[in-house]
């Protein structure tokens, strides 16, 4: 892990929050190189749900959150992690995550018993803060999704299975952030809420898990690495009926990246209105304050269904630490050197191609690599540079480590017969290709 987050902060992926004052825990910033990683690690989210799904629609939903939405929805009673205080150093543990029933801190065994610490972060709402006008920011995207979906079956007119899909930020104000941004106090949730006809969830359930591998996969993120965790029920979140987390081999060990939960009729019963006159099956807290039925009307009985929902959660933050862990390689060469390199699934690579000319002084070669950047930058496959240091061997060095799949050079040639060296990030092969066929060679390396 070390090498890996010192490669980020190396590089501009990723560095501490408010490092210049010291930082602040379980929060991080994405440099030059993360912002473009994990733009496009969500559109491949996107793209999958939304664009490859015509019954699959988006929403950008507002962070701040009304306390009755999560009153409704559980969270002010249940959100909450056990802590114990320590009694010799004052430090505040998680206690499900202490071995030995000893201070991590100070390995002192006088701890307090366990209490309920919930996990939401509040903030206070216009200009006067007495307390009595808050909101908070939302432990994860997933409630304004059930708030808002009559606003969407009205507006797309929706059948039955159909989704809702959201990415955005969540806070959650966890005891003990570590392990990078593993467990972090501020990240990002790519959510999808699958509503179904009632009696049709378990086979829903089946099919998104499996179609849930088979994206981490395309991410570079391999079989090998996953194991499915089948949650028993007594860790069971309040809202799950099953769930099934999928689990990776992260460099501390192995834990959830994306957990996969059938949360019955729970969500859509607890914000409805009218709730005695509509059939749920979980228990839920009565709702005298919702002004919205949340249920679909079917075509031929007329009666009112509340549907359930299939939600597939995946954090960002921990994908992009997954698929940077799988690309991270150090590899041997002739000569007894080693060169670094990420070799990240070329969808992702933050940077798609470098256009290097051989001598940073030489106007005509500059002139060239530049009309050639701008070429392939307007096909819109993600960021092209002009790497325009004069020294090719660092150059590749760099886009090594950044995971750029093709590095192309202009040389002295090049003016004379409209060719360039292309050289793969994975194999080091070069070869000359014809500058015109360039384009249609950089969409096939980033496009697969
Ligand atoms: N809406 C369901 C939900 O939020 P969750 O298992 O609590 O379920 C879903 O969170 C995903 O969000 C997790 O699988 C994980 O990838 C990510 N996540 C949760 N808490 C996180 C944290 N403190 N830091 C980073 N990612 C987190």
């Amino acid at each position: 892990m070390e090498d890996l987050v010192s490669l980020c902060k190396r590089r501009g992926f990723i560095f501490q929050s408010g490092e210049i004052y010291g930082g602040m825990q379980g929060m991080y910033d994405y440099g030059p190189l993360g912002v473009e990683l994990k733009n496009n690690l969500k559109h491949a989210w996107w793209s999958a749900m939304i664009y490859e799904n015509d019954n699959i629609e988006g929403l950008d939903a507002s962070i701040l959150s009304n306390p009755t939405v999560l009153k409704h929805s559980g969270h002010e009673d249940t959100f909450s992690d056990p802590m114990v205080d320590c009694r010799a150093c004052n430090g505040r543990w998680r206690s499900d995550l202490i071995d030995d029933s000893k201070c991590p801190g100070c390995g002192s065994t006088d701890l307090t018993e366990p209490r309920p610490f919930n996990l939401m972060f509040k903030t206070a709402v216009g200009p006067i803060d007495d307390g009595a006008s808050f909101a908070y920011l939302r432990p994860e995207t997933a409630q304004q999704i059930f708030t808002n979906f009559k606003n969407v079956v009205d507006s797309s007119s929706k059948s039955l299975p159909f989704g809702i899909a959201q990415i955005g930020k969540a806070f959650r104000n966890e005891i003990t952030p570590r392990n990078f941004i593993f467990r972090v106090r501020e990240f990002e949730q790519m959510e999808l809420e699958f509503f179904v006809v009632p009696g049709t969830d378990d086979e829903w359930h089946n099919s998104w898990v499996q179609k849930r591998l088979d994206w981490w996969v395309q991410q570079g993120v391999p079989m090998e690495s996953i194991e499915l965790y089948e949650v028993p029920d007594d860790e069971l979140a309040h809202y799950s009926k099953r769930t099934v987390d999928v689990m990776y081999k992260f460099p501390h060990g192995l834990e959830e990246l994306e957990g996969i939960a059938n949360r019955t009729d729970f969500d859509l019963g607890s914000h409805t209105k009218n709730q005695d006159e509509l059939d749920i099956s979980a228990k839920v807290m009565e709702n005298k304050s919702s002004n919205t039925r949340l249920a679909i009307q079917d075509i031929e009985t007329k009666k009112w269904v509340v549907p359930y929902v299939i939600e597939p959660s995946a954090g960002v933050d921990r994908g992009i630490l997954a698929i940077m862990n799988e690309a991270y390689n150090i590899e041997q060469l002739e000569g007894g050197k080693e060169r670094t390199v990420l070799k990240l699934k070329p969808h992702l690579s933050p940077i798609k191609a470098a256009v290097i000319p051989l001598k940073k002084n030489n106007d005509d070669l500059v002139r060239l690599a530049s009309d050639l950047k701008s070429t392939l930058q307007k096909l819109n496959l993600g960021r092209v540079v002009l790497e325009n240091t004069g020294n090719i061997g660092k150059g590749y060095r760099r886009h090594d480590e950044i995971g750029t799949p093709l590095c192309i050079t202009i040389d002295f040639d090049s003016l004379e017969d409209m060719t360039a060296t292309v050289r793969d990030r994975d194999t080091m092969e070069q070869k000359r290709i014809k500058i015109d066929l360039l384009p249609e060679y950089l969409i096939k390396v980033v496009n697969g």
